[in-house]
């Protein structure tokens, strides 16, 4: 099974086979950490794109046509052939992306699992019946079949932050109940959405049923969005780039799970050590670089020094370097990314913030920098930073937190710290996100948890058994006897 044509060069999967482009068109993929080149994918051409979506398109209905068991059995042999290849996609995870190698181990370890509970999951996903007498002038005779049926084929696109998990979550449910997938992986993190894709296929993946397309999803994005064979996107990604794909994809189902700005709410009788922790791992682990990342804290005045003076004294003990060297705080994915973390703090200083902490800045490795006054009219009271910036913004009490939070243009999860449970409910009945945390970092998972954004943090569901209802749509059977 030849994955790799030279050293850095490695194959896509068109039809069960590795192969590159026919033009021999490349995209290099660099280390955040040196900046050297780690590999490289081919970068194929809309005509290539095509025959893989003709492919995929092709394999569909034999593929359903599989019993389910069938189909959940490859999925327990992916998982245990990716466990196989831990240390491998872990070591490719920590040189695409910048995690570190532990943290890249775990992701395939969490993916083994999510893979495995989809598996099982699958098996117990069943249509209903229904019976025509319970509406007025309808009779017994009148019978229906509530059918669960896959949509076809399944584009699934994902982030550079979770390579493998957060396209696994997308791959697996498709699989198991009927779809064939287009997989899109990001960039940075392709040559470990491949190695993935090669577990599957050392599992015994059938012809076609999974084809990877490689390429900028700048270039080949809105060709295979548009594409007439796609009957299902599921996407995780930024919001401007999922609303672009949300207005591309006509009359089919759109999953979207977009950027967050997601808040701490701490109010006076928090257990304020507790607190400080969440903050701290909650907004910095993998560099903020997770749509779940605490992104700004709003304190009620009263305890706001208190709290900052904590999380200053945690950050402070973080060490900040390379991935290699297996530092809390890594080297962002790119140029770009620091620089607007960057701007998001001049901004802010600019306007008045007090810069309680203030992180090393060389290149693209970005140490821990701690706002305090951080006022509405600063972008970084707004922004997804996705960057080891955190603002804190002092408040009277929780309804001008609350108010605060109803102007936020993203929805995906806030964190709300008091001893205080039935307040904890009362404020949560007022914040419009997916989820809320009660003394806890907002995060996703466990994995068979629903996982969910509303505004511009996205649409529709994830979660394992929310993916898999997202894989299938009803079709009726009615017999009128
Ligand atoms: P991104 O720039 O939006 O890219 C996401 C994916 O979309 C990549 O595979 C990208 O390919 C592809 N893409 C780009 N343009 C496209 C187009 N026109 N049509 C189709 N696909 C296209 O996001 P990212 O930088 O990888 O990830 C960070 C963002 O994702 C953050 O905003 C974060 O909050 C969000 N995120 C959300 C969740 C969640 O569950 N809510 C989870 C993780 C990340 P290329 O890489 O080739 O450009
Ligand atoms: O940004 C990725 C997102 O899905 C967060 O996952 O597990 O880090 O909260 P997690």
């Amino acid at each position: 099974m030849i994955v790799r044509q030279t050293e850095s060069l490695f194959y896509t999967l068109l039809n069960n086979e590795w192969m590159g482009s026919s033009s021999g068109e490349t995209v290099q993929i660099y280390s955040p950490d040196d900046h050297e080149v780690v590999g490289e994918v081919p970068a194929l051409s809309q005509e290539e794109v095509a025959v893989a979506i003709q492919k995929t398109a092709d394999a569909q209905e034999l593929w359903a046509a599989k019993e389910v068991y069938e189909r959940s059995a490859l999925l327990h042999r992916w998982a245990e052939e990716l466990e196989k290849m831990t240390d491998e996609i872990g070591e490719m995870i920590h040189k695409e992306v910048g995690k570190t190698f532990s943290a890249g181990k775990s992701e395939v370890e969490r993916t083994a699992q999510l893979i495995r509970y989809t598996a099982e999951e699958g098996l117990r996903t069943h249509g209903s019946f229904i019976q025509g007498d319970a509406f007025p002038g309808a009779t017994k005779k009148t019978k229906a079949i509530v059918q669960k049926v896959p949509h076809g084929v399944v584009l699934a696109i994902s982030p550079f932050n979770y390579p493998v998990n957060l396209a696994a979550s997308k791959i697996a449910p498709a699989l198991i109940t009927g779809n064939t997938v287009i997989f899109k992986p990001a960039t940075q993190g392709a040559i470990s959405g491949l190695l993935m894709i090669k577990a599957l296929v050392k599992a015994g993946l059938p012809e076609g049923v999974v084809n990877v397309v490689t390429g900028r999803g700048s270039v080949i994005g809105d060709f295979i969005v548009s594409h007439p064979l796609i009957n299902m996107i599921t996407f995780t990604g930024g919001t401007a780039t999922g609303q672009h794909i949300a207005k591309k994809a006509s009359m089919i189902p759109v999953v979207l799970e977009l950027g967050g700005k997601d808040s701490a709410i701490v109010l006076e009788d928090a257990d304020l050590n507790k607190a400080a922790k969440e903050i701290v791992s909650g907004a910095l682990s993998y560099s903020g670089q997770r749509c779940t990342a605490i992104k700004r804290v709003m304190v009620v005045n009263s305890v706001a020094d208190e709290l900052i003076e904590k999380v200053k004294e945690l950050v402070s003990k973080l060490t900040v370097g390379k991935s290699h060297e297996d530092a809390s705080v890594t080297p962002l994915i790119d140029q770009k990314s620091a620089d607007f973390v960057t701007s998001l703090i001049e901004d802010a200083q600019t306007k008045g913030a007090t810069v309680v902490l203030e992180g090393i800045k060389e290149k693209n490795l970005l140490g821990p920098t701690l706002l305090d006054h951080v006022t509405e009219e600063m972008a970084v009271a707004w922004e997804e930073q996705f960057g080891p910036v955190l603002p804190f913004i002092r408040v009277e009490n929780e309804l001008e937190a609350i108010a605060l939070e109803k102007r936020n243009q993203y929805g995906l999860q806030a964190s709300v710290f008091t001893r205080n449970l039935e307040n904890a409910f009362a404020i949560s009945d007022k914040l419009n996100v997916g989820t809320v945390q009660v003394n806890g970092k907002t995060s996703r998972g466990p994995d068979h948890f629903p996982f969910l954004g509303v505004k511009n943090s996205g649409q529709g569901v994830q979660g394992i058994g929310r993916s898999i209802d997202s894989m299938l749509r009803d079709k009726m059977l009615v017999l009128n006897l």
